[in-house]
């Protein structure tokens, strides 16, 4: 790309609420299949890089998939098998694939990692999650929402569990959408303070509080995640997490036909009980493929010069 500044996905706080819902209507028009032969594969030609500096099976496959299916190519690097595992910088590295590649999609640890990969490359940066956020999980989720209760905007989603990357994430939605978010979490385990008052100061009505059966009063759907992050030590957490396990008692306690949602990988029995996640309010498997819609509308969007 040359000329124009790329445009970057990074966070759902870095975007106008317009764009992110030109991202999912994009996705949703994928989705159906309705979509004119002259954007059927708007990738032809062009190569996305993909740097994994943590593991991942969603998320890699349905960024390779999708951008094949739009016509595109991968190339796939992790920390330790390129030279950012020998020190080479993040920022020449994102000088060099913006010479071979088109876009760059970076899971990474540290997101000063991301921000210097989108100063530095000359093709759109994608956040495929960091310690602090999830933005493309979300971005699915929320397109996965809509598609079972309609307009997500009113709303209330119910967080259980370790305030992390994924529930910044979905706070951010929160006010990018127009939903209240209520995150049900341990002592010093809340999101990031800086996260909470964005969100408030933009509008959004988000609940922080240490009872889950509280927070999930009337709420159209629950949500968790894992109680041990990539990024963290797990000793002690599963004891700390135990009371915000969602379960049959605590989604009683949601409105009679709440969603069940988790950005999985899951951990059964832990944080939640197999009766939910495989019961009939859970829609994780709808989310899981809703990735793959999603990315291919965050792919087009990078690439498209408004
Ligand atoms: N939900 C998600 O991002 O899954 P992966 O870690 O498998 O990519
Ligand atoms: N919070 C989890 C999400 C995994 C998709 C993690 O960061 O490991």
């Amino acid at each position: 790309m040359t000329g124009s500044a790329p445009k970057h996905f990074l966070d759902l706080h870095t975007h106008g609420s317009a764009d992110l819902r030109a991202i999912l209507d994009l996705a949703a028009e994928y989705k159906r299949g309705a979509v004119m032969a002259e954007k059927r594969r708007p990738l032809e030609g062009r190569t996305l890089a993909m740097i994994f500096e943590k593991p991942s099976t969603r998320t890699r496959v349905s960024f390779e998939v999708g951008a094949k299916q739009l016509g595109g190519d991968v190339v796939i690097l992790d920390g330790n098998g390129s030279q950012l595992g020998r020190g080479e910088t993040i920022a020449d590295t994102a000088r060099v694939l913006s010479r071979y590649c088109d876009m760059i999609m970076i899971r990474t640890d540290d997101p000063a990692k991301l921000e210097e990969m989108a100063r530095h490359a000359t093709v759109p940066v994608i956040n495929g999650l960091t310690d602090d956020s999830h933005p493309c999980q979300i971005m699915a989720d929320v397109m996965t929402f809509e598609e079972h209760k309609g307009p997500i905007a009113g709303k209330v989603v119910c967080w259980s569990g370790d305030g992390n990357n994924v529930a910044a994430s979905w706070i951010e939605a929160a006010a990018q959408f127009g939903f209240e978010m209520r995150v049900a979490c341990p002592e010093n385990r809340e999101p990031d303070a800086r996260v909470v008052q964005w969100a408030r100061e933009k509008g959004a009505t988000v609940v922080i509080d240490r009872d889950p059966k509280k927070l999930a009063d009337g709420a159209d759907c629950v949500v968790t995640d894992t109680w041990v992050s990539m990024h963290e030590d797990g000793a002690n957490l599963h004891n700390i997490f135990r009371p915000y396990q969602v379960n049959g008692a605590l989604m009683a306690k949601a409105k009679a036909d709440a969603l069940f949602m988790h950005c999985l990988p899951a951990h059964r029995e832990e944080e939640v009980t197999t009766e939910v996640i495989d019961g009939p309010r859970s829609v994780v498997w709808d989310e899981a493929e809703n990735r793959l819609h999603a990315q291919k509308g965050i792919l087009v969007w990078c690439l498209t010069q408004s």
